[in-house]
């Protein structure tokens, strides 16, 4: 096989077979495929896009060209959500107890935050002696002891993803919904669950800013998943305020404890219900209505909220947090942001508060970059507040005073006041799948 002629192929708007889709994967990921050659591939892609089957065969390949895991060892039907990334997400805190507690099995391997994103990975390593780096039989006895565990999300998980996404990021060619759909599902399909549950986000905080562009990113991985013999549905969700009312590492624990104790906002509330639902419908094959009810009632009777405490225990993290979240440490420095008129909060930008709460030094802007686990941003307001000027509709946290004053800035960007009450929007717009 020759790496140019499958180029010019693409270039050409022709069809690539399975078997030159793994050509490429592989010389990629080996070095015999220089780097410029697989960018104009990508280019190439870009242009002409990939038809279903090419698809399918690009996610086989990324999946197999690095580890795939065995959860064989666990015991029970194993369910993985995933968000596609927002502002405020920290639904895994909760919907991973809540399951548990319901008797789903919980392995769970998550990422860490980039950008206005955040991980779950960083907001668990908020709790003191947490930790995300268990070897492989400790995550697996782990699960089976206690029900739940959580993960970094391997180096050596696709790894041809890793490469390709890093060359889409310095090529513009991150925007390509089959690029997108099988860079995701490559990694779901590697990390060994049974079945598979997608938060799709749409909004200004969300990788994608419509409904129809998620509704097509949801039907092509629920496509990839079942294809791959895994039960997959995906829930279209919106991300054009951020979810709850915190957003940054310590913060959003603490929101999840609340939620978990049923104190929480009601978004975020009502979000991990229904996806904690899914997830347990899927893996005990009950109804989905059934399964609702057992959510509810397992944060009822506090039974997720200790099973939240049981796994902060097994991973070495101090479960005094509970009750006295101050020991997550707090910034040095805050600042309330205020209406500036009287009037209703149309909107609160997503994305604004993300690069915000990131120039608060809650994200990072690099990889390598470190975060500071106490800043970040607490919404006083939500869309369709009344507000009276010189309310507060937020709260800053950083631990540096350039850094509040840097985000203070973007966050007084965020809110659009006016003078009407917005129309209600659907948290959730629609379940694909089911
Ligand atoms: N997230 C991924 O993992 N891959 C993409 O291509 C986009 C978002």
């Amino acid at each position: 096989m020759n790496t140019l002629d499958i180029i010019t192929k693409k270039r050409d708007g022709g069809s690539l077979s399975e078997a030159e889709i793994r050509y490429l994967t592989e010389g990629c990921v080996s070095g015999e495929i220089p780097d410029y050659q697989m960018a104009a591939f990508l280019m190439a892609v870009y242009f002409r896009g990939l038809n279903r089957e090419e698809i399918f065969a690009l996610t086989k390949a990324m999946r197999d060209s690095g580890d795939v895991a065995d959860l064989s060892q666990v015991a029970g039907f194993k369910v993985d959500k995933h968000s596609t990334g927002g502002v405020g997400d920290k639904t895994t805190l909760i919907v991973a107890p809540i399951a548990s507690a319901c008797g789903v099995p919980v392995a769970k391997m998550s990422g860490r935050g980039l950008g206005f994103t955040g991980g779950t990975v960083d907001k668990l390593e908020s709790v003191p002696g947490f930790r995300t780096a268990l070897t492989r039989d400790e995550f697996v006895n782990q699960v089976n002891r206690t029900g739940i565990a959580v993960i970094g999300q391997s180096e050596t998980i696709a790894l041809a993803d890793k490469k390709l996404y890093a060359l889409r990021d310095v090529t513009a060619t991150v925007e390509n919904m089959g690029l997108i759909a099988s860079s995701i599902m490559s990694k779901k399909l590697a990390s060994g669950s049974d079945g598979i549950l997608l938060d799709v986000k749409w909004g200004r905080g969300a990788f994608m800013k419509t409904v129809e562009d998620a509704r097509e990113l949801a039907e092509l991985m629920v496509d990839i998943g079942r294809s791959a013999g895994r039960k997959t549905m995906a829930m279209i969700t919106d991300m054009n305020q951020p979810l709850g009312r915190a957003v940054g590492n310590s913060l959003e624990v603490r929101e999840a404890i609340d939620v978990l104790r049923g104190e929480g906002p009601a978004d975020i509330y009502e979000l991990s219900l229904r996806l904690a639902s899914e997830m347990i419908s899927m893996s005990l094959n009950i109804s989905p209505e059934e399964a609702e009810a057992r959510a509810r009632a397992a944060v009822d009777e506090g039974r997720a909220l200790g099973k939240f405490r049981e796994f902060v225990d097994a991973q070495g993290g101090d479960g005094g947090i509970i009750e006295n979240p101050l020991l997550m440490g707090e910034a040095r420095f805050s600042e309330s942001i205020r209406a500036g008129d009287n009037g209703y909060i149309e909107e609160i930008d997503a994305l604004k508060i993300g690069m915000a709460s990131q120039h608060t030094g809650a994200g990072r802007e690099k990889k390598e970059d470190v975060i500071d686990k106490c800043a970040g941003i607490l919404l006083t307001r939500k869309r369709g507040d009344e507000v009276k000027t010189g309310d507060e509709l937020c709260r800053v946290f950083a631990g540096t005073q350039e850094k509040l004053e840097q985000a203070s800035a973007i966050c007084r960007e965020a809110f659009e006041i006016g003078e009407n009450k917005p129309s209600g929007r659907e948290l959730i717009e629609e379940i694909i799948g089911r």
